[in-house]
């Protein structure tokens, strides 16, 4: 198992460390334009091996020579958010940097599965899957496994409860018109709206919604990156390990709830070919309108990418 990660940043370089860290790969290339960068931060990983009792042999490149026939490729690299910056302001720098990385990922790794993480999630996603030109089976993002765990750790908070029994769903794209489901939040099996006021619910939505912009004023100089990296790891593992994970993630639509040649949030089941299924909710009039406001959302920023 072979995996690459695209971005030697916050996200990439924790990503990898937690990648080595838990052996989910035999290799690891953390690879970015910045030189000395990966290098240095590989090397670095690399000498924690023999404390963390994992051998994953990590290095840090420029070069995608060194990338060649990965198994799974991340993306992280592009620009972050800075204070008063919504994720969409990334879009016109991002693209480019999608598009060059992609181009050099699909020569270098023809057969691997792509999981994308740059902003504007959704139509980075859909960047990467025109001009890799793979199936969508193995183009998909990450943005519903970290909306869905923020949300979780909300609502763990608010009921003074172990996160490890709340279960949940975030669905839509990965913005302020995120939808979260609490009809689908399960508090050890128990339906979220039995145990709080509509209020609070929404409270936590709203916070959920508002959650990496929360990161962001406090950071003031870059976005999330620990719970960022967990969320990747998730779907990572899923993939290597041949789990099975039902997981929300931006996946392309081809006529589920109604959206054809988008990616959105929704859950799929995910394995060592990549997306195995695309689930389709039964959702009420509410939910569905709010998805309907988040997919108008995501299809503006697609045509922003001017690839379709
Ligand atoms: C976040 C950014 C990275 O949600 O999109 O934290």
């Amino acid at each position: 198992m072979k995996i690459t990660v695209v971005g030697a940043g916050n996200v990439g370089a924790t990503l990898a460390q937690r990648i080595a860290d838990m052996e989910l790969a035999n290799e690891c290339v953390l690879i970015d334009i910045l030189e000395g960068i990966p290098q240095g931060k590989a090397l670095d990983m690399w000498e924690s091996m023999p404390c963390r009792g994992s051998d994953c042999r990590i290095t840090g490149t420029n070069d995608y020579k060194d990338t060649a026939n990965s198994d799974i490729v991340v993306i992280t690299a592009g620009l972050a958010r800075k204070p008063g910056m919504s994720r969409d302001d990334l879009l016109n720098k991002n693209v480019e940097i999608v598009k060059s990385v992609t181009a050099q990922v699909a020569k270098h790794s023809p057969n691997s599965i792509l999981v994308i993480v740059s902003n504007p999630l959704d139509a980075m996603v859909y960047t990467a899957f025109k001009i890799s030109g793979f199936p969508p089976h193995r183009v998909f993002g990450m943005a519903g496994v970290l909306d869905t765990a923020r949300y979780r750790s909300f609502v763990a908070l608010e009921l003074g409860v172990s996160t490890k029994d709340i279960q949940a769903l975030v669905l839509g794209g990965h913005g302020d018109t995120m939808v979260p489901l609490p009809r689908y939040t399960m508090v050890g099996g128990i339906p979220l709206p039995e145990l709080l006021s509509n209020e609070r619910i929404e409270a936590i939505v709203e916070r959920t919604r508002k959650g990496g912009g929360e990161i962001v004023n406090l950071l003031k100089t870059g976005s999330a990156f620990y719970a960022t990296s967990s969320a990747v790891i998730e779907m990572v593992e899923s993939i290597v390990k041949d789990k099975k994970r039902i997981l929300p993630c931006a996946a392309y639509l081809q006529g589920e709830y109604g959206y054809k040649d988008i990616f959105m949030g929704v859950p799929i089941k995910i394995g060592r070919k990549g997306v195995e299924k695309v689930f389709e909710l039964k959702l009420n009039a509410a939910e569905k309108a709010a998805l309907e406001n988040s997919a108008n959302a995501v299809k503006s920023l697609i045509k922003d990418v001017k690839l379709s």
